[in-house]
């Protein structure tokens, strides 16, 4: 058996699309969705990452301003900048591209970015909603996940989901997510014992470590689905997840590739949150 592939770029073009159309009857009458993205210093991940966050504003009919500081810029002069960008009406979005440099209290900056505005879904009055089941912005990557799912026609209720990483920004808040489907989930992490007796009882199987090959064929139930969150690369610097697609693909039901999976979805749910700030007004 080979699995169904769950296309990425596939599926980010559909809902792009469906981005720029109501970018295009916003902008008809007078509002311009706008997303601000704020680097700090010059980490070449962070750099390729906000260049391909900008782009994909341009190309669906988003504003955005990309704001980049050198590596010296104090705290303060950081949240007067996000200050400033709360009181911005031009812009709906703010993002401040992590990680930040050592002497910046990360938290403290995204506290300081109004919840209106917190299009990434860090801010605690963003978990919090996710987890009350309020409105509220959810974070991309696992919101992007659980578009995959829908696209499958996937009905969560009563499925065993297991999610592999806990990360406030893709564990957590995937298992919130899956819960509020109404499936019955389990996180597994670093002092779990015994992955491979949970993952075989899943019916979904989300991994988010940042390691290759956490997720390997004898470790998935015949037809599941498995969603792979990492990015990775291998010895010969090529970009892999955090599953062994090769060896998984031959047992699960449907699977998402690296790259091409959830990649490309994260930057369109970060599309849609911005999208929905400005609708929101
Ligand atoms: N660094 C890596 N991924 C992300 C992300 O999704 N948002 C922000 N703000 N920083 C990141």
């Amino acid at each position: 058996m080979t699995a169904h592939i769950i296309d990425g770029i596939a599926l980010s073009k559909q809902l792009r699309a469906d981005v720029a159309k109501r970018a295009a009857a916003l902008r008809s009458r007078g509002v311009v969705p706008g997303l601000a993205v704020v680097l700090v210093g010059e980490n070449p991940a962070s750099q390729v990452y906000v260049r391909n966050k900008v782009k994909a504003c341009e190309d669906s009919g988003l504003h955005s301003v990309l704001e980049r500081y050198p590596a010296t810029l104090s705290e303060a002069e950081l949240l007067a900048r996000v200050d400033a960008l709360n009181r911005d009406p031009a812009i709906h979005g703010i993002l401040v591209q992590l990680p930040l440099p050592a002497h910046i209290d990360a938290h403290k900056v995204i506290e300081a970015i109004s919840p209106a505005k917190d299009v990434d879904g860090f801010h605690v009055a963003s978990a919090g909603a996710l987890m009350v089941g309020q409105p509220g912005f959810w974070p991309c990557t696992p919101y992007g996940c659980m578009k995959m799912l829908e696209s499958i026609g996937y009905d969560l209720k009563g499925k065993h989901a297991v999610v592999i990483g806990r990360s406030n920004i893709v564990g957590k808040p995937m298992a919130l997510m899956l819960l509020q489907k109404n499936a019955t989930v389990t996180v597994c992490h670093s002092g779990t014992q015994n992955l491979k007796a949970l993952t075989l009882q899943a019916d979904v199987v989300v991994a988010a470590v940042g390691k290759r090959n956490v997720l390997t064929a004898d470790m998935v139930k015949p037809g599941a689905v498995v969603i792979d969150v990492g990015m990775n690369r291998n010895d010969e610097g090529k970009l892999c997840g955090d599953v062994d697609f090769d060896g998984v693909k031959e047992v699960a039901g449907w699977i998402t590739p690296v790259p091409g999976g959830v990649g490309p979805m994260t930057i369109t749910m970060l599309l849609v949150n911005t999208l929905e700030a400005a609708e929101r007004g």
